[in-house]
C-alpha cells in the first residue's frame, strides 16, 4: 500500500496508474477510521481500480478550536486498517501546509440555500470550509468516483451541488449510514464519549425509527413537538434539533407532497460531545 504526503508525488503516481487505464476512486476522511469508512472503501474498490483514501483533519470547517484540538487523531492506526482491507487503496496525509500554504481559509460558495440550515445554522462557515477542501482533494486526485456517507446527508447534498454548479467531472456516490450494534450511527466521534453515553445515544436512532412510524399518519409538527418531549424527558442527552425535511432542497417539511422525499435529520449533545442523525422517511 502506497502512503503519500506531498501532492506532487501522489499525482505523479495517480499518473502512471492512469497510463494503464486504471480508474480511481476517492474516499475523504478526516481520520479515526471506523467501520463507517470501511464500507465507504469497500464500495469504492468494487467500483475503482484503485482507492485514494485522504486522511485530513480540516481546519476550516471547524467552527470552534476546541472542536479542532480535539478531534481523535491516530494515523498509524488507519493506515493498519486501510492495510487489512486492500492493497488497492493508496493514502492520502497531507500536512495543512500542504493543501493550504499560508492562507488557511475557506472560500466562499453558493450552495442555493442548502447551507443555511440545521448544521450551517448551527455551524458558521462549516460548509465553505468542507466545500473548500473537498474541491481541492477533487482537483488533486481526480478521481472518477469520490465516496460520501449518507450520515452527513446535508454535506452530501452540498458537495452535489458544488460539483454540479462548477461543473466538475468527477460522479459523487453517496453510501448508507453505518450503525453500532446499539443503532448509533458510526462516528469518530463515538470513541470521545463514555461507555455509558454511548450506550445512552442509541436513544437517537430509536427516536428516528418512532419519527418514521409516526410519519405516516402525524404532521411533522406534531412528530417535532413529541421529540422534544422525549429528550426534555432525558437527562443525558441535548437535542439541538430535530427537523424533518425535503431531501433535494432541504428545507423544512410544511405540508407533505406527493413525490417528493422526506428525511429526519437530528443534532444531540451527549457527554458534550455532538452527535448527528438521519433516516429516511418515505
Ligand atoms: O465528512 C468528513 O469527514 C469531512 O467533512 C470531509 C468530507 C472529509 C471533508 O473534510
Amino acid at each position: 500500500m502506497h502512503v503519500f504526503d506531498r501532492k506532487k508525488e501522489l499525482t505523479l503516481f495517480l499518473e502512471t496508474e492512469r497510463s494503464k487505464n486504471r480508474t480511481v476512486g476517492l474516499v475523504p476522511t478526516m481520520g479515526a477510521l471506523h467501520q463507517g469508512h470501511i464500507s465507504l472503501v469497500k464500495t469504492a474498490l468494487l467500483q475503482n481500480d484503485l482507492v485514494v483514501v485522504s486522511v485530513f483533519v480540516n481546519p476550516t470547517q471547524f467552527d470552534k478550536k476546541d472542536d479542532l484540538k480535539k478531534y481523535p487523531r491516530n494515523l498509524e492506526k488507519d493506515i493498519h486498517l486501510l492495510k487489512s482491507v486492500s492493497n488497492n487503496i493508496v493514502v492520502f496525509t497531507p500536512s495543512v501546509d500542504e493543501m493550504y500554504g499560508d492562507n488557511i481559509a475557506s472560500q466562499a460558495y453558493e450552495f442555493d440555500g442548502l447551507d443555511k440550515v440545521m448544521e450551517g445554522a448551527f455551524r458558521e462557515g462549516h460548509f465553505d470550509g468542507v466545500g473548500t477542501i473537498v474541491e481541492l482533494f477533487l482537483k488533486t486526485v481526480s478521481p472518477d468516483k469520490a465516496y460520501f456517507g449518507e450520515k452527513d446527508f446535508q454535506q452530501l447534498q452540498i458537495i452535489r451541488k458544488m460539483v454540479e454548479s462548477k461543473k466538475l467531472p468527477y460522479q459523487i456516490v453517496g453510501c448508507p449510514i453505518e450503525r453500532e450494534p446499539s443503532g448509533l450511527a458510526m462516528s469518530s466521534r463515538n470513541e470521545r464519549l463514555s461507555k455509558k453515553a454511548r450506550e445512552d445515544a442509541s436513544f437517537i436512532y430509536k427516536t428516528l425509527l418512532t419519527a418514521k412510524t409516526k410519519f405516516g399518519t402525524e404532521s411533522a409538527y406534531v412528530i417535532s413537538e413529541w421529540v422534544q418531549s422525549q429528550f426534555e424527558k432525558n437527562e443525558v442527552l441535548e437535542l439541538e434539533y430535530f427537523e424533518i425535511a425535503d431531501e433535494s432542497t432541504l428545507t423544512p417539511l410544511l405540508k407533505k407532497q406527493v413525490n417528493k422525499n422526506y428525511r429526519a435529520f437530528i443534532a444531540v449533545y451527549a457527554d458534550g460531545i455532538r452527535l448527528i442523525d438521519n433516516l429516511k422517511l418515505n
